[in-house]
């Protein structure tokens, strides 16, 4: 693909995913999940403990912002605005797939945020065909070029076939994720792209030696509907019909979380359609270890500048310690046994989980 090709590509999903004009019509479900109110919380606010832990590294709060972007001069800005936000409240940071400087390796500037964010929990991002096809070394050579802690590896499929020439062979991804998973020497996290992970799926993440996956589910951004803006035809009908395709948010998580996986030391993340820190209180009430966001952090860059992202971010964060405060936990990670209720719809699916 010609560099035109892929950038011109990535500035229309920022701009499309970035509008709204892309989001879920269903919801995360989360709003099913009602935390019960504790009138005596005999605690100060500011004592609420909201650290934890990813793949052993403790991060101040339990929220990061998944990757986005990549790939053009613009992206390069929002990319080190975005790592300076994270950075400044002490969570991790997702950079955008780096498909576009394998082809172009003179993009890879617009990756690199180490200058302006030097201490960042920064996760490196590659697409699972684009794995398959790279050696491992290959792979550590983009992790070590844009200084990366950890790399996040997404599972698209649905996106694909809704892309206007996107790939349609998925043959060999598992594989390639165990090899990478084994061999790179760097922790690894496997996230979707707003479609949720089935509790099977995950299974065989975890066989292959996973320690973390982001279940990214719907409710928040949908790609099927962003990449059906851009097609033409039948591809643009059929990401019309998959627009709303995929797990809610709030029951993916909590499948996962029925499924053991907590229990066992996977880290669970939560994302898609997170935009609260209330909606962060509900999904790790259901299991999650952090939650993730991408569109509002985007948003917020791109209406008030570098400075209203880390406002944003720090809104979300005193909306989880609110909500944790007044479920009357001590520490946000508490919230996986706090009392709730789960009502509607979620109930339902929760009630037919699959094995
Ligand atoms: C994304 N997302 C994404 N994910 C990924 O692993 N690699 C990528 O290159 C991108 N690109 C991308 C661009 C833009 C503009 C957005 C908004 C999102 C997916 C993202 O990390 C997340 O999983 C979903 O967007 C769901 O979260 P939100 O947007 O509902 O908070």
């Amino acid at each position: 693909m010609a560099e035109g090709g892929i950038s011109q590509r990535k500035a229309e999903h920022l701009s499309i995913a970035a509008s709204g004009a892309a989001d879920f019509h269903r919801p995360t479900l989360l709003d099913e999940v009602h935390l019960l109110h504790c009138s005596l919380p005999e605690r100060a606010a500011a004592d609420v403990d909201l650290s934890t832990q990813l793949l052993g590294r403790t991060i101040r709060a339990p929220l990061m912002v998944t990757g986005m972007t990549g790939g053009t001069p613009a992206a390069g800005e929002i990319n080190r605005a975005l790592a300076t936000a994270a950075a400044a409240h002490g969570i991790p940071f997702g950079l955008g797939s780096q498909r576009a400087m394998l082809l172009h390796p003179e993009l890879a500037p617009t990756y690199q945020v180490r200058s302006a964010a030097p201490d960042v929990y920064l996760f490196a991002n590659l697409g699972v065909i684009q794995l398959a096809a790279l050696s491992t070394a290959a792979v550590r050579e983009i992790v070590k070029k844009v200084e990366a802690d950890a790399l996040c590896i997404h599972l698209n499929p649905a996106q694909e076939m809704a892309q206007p020439g996107g790939d349609r062979d998925f043959r060999g991804a598992l594989d390639a994720v165990a090899r990478v998973t084994a061999e790179l020497g760097q922790p690894v996290m496997i996230k979707k792209t707003g479609c949720g992970i089935s509790p099977a799926v995950a299974r065989r993440l975890v066989e292959v030696g996973v320690r973390a996956i982001d279940v990214s589910g719907g409710g928040g951004t949908s790609w099927t509907a962003v990449e059906s803006q851009r097609a033409q035809g039948a591809e643009k009908v059929r990401g019309q019909e998959l627009w709303d395709w995929g797990i809610p948010t709030a029951a993916a998580v909590a499948w996962l979380a029925a499924e053991g996986l907590p229990a066992a030391g996977i880290d669970v993340v939560a994302s898609g359609g997170i935009r609260t820190g209330l909606d962060v209180a509900r999904a790790l009430a259901l299991g999650a270890r952090l939650c993730g966001l991408a569109q509002p952090a985007l948003r917020a860059v791109q209406d008030h500048g570098p400075g209203g992202a880390a406002a944003y971010l720090g809104q979300v964060i005193d909306g989880l310690r609110a909500a944790a405060l007044l479920t009357g936990v001590a520490r946000a990670s508490e919230l996986a046994t706090a009392p709730r209720v789960i009502t509607g719809e979620l109930a339902g699916w929760l009630a037919q989980r699959p094995r």
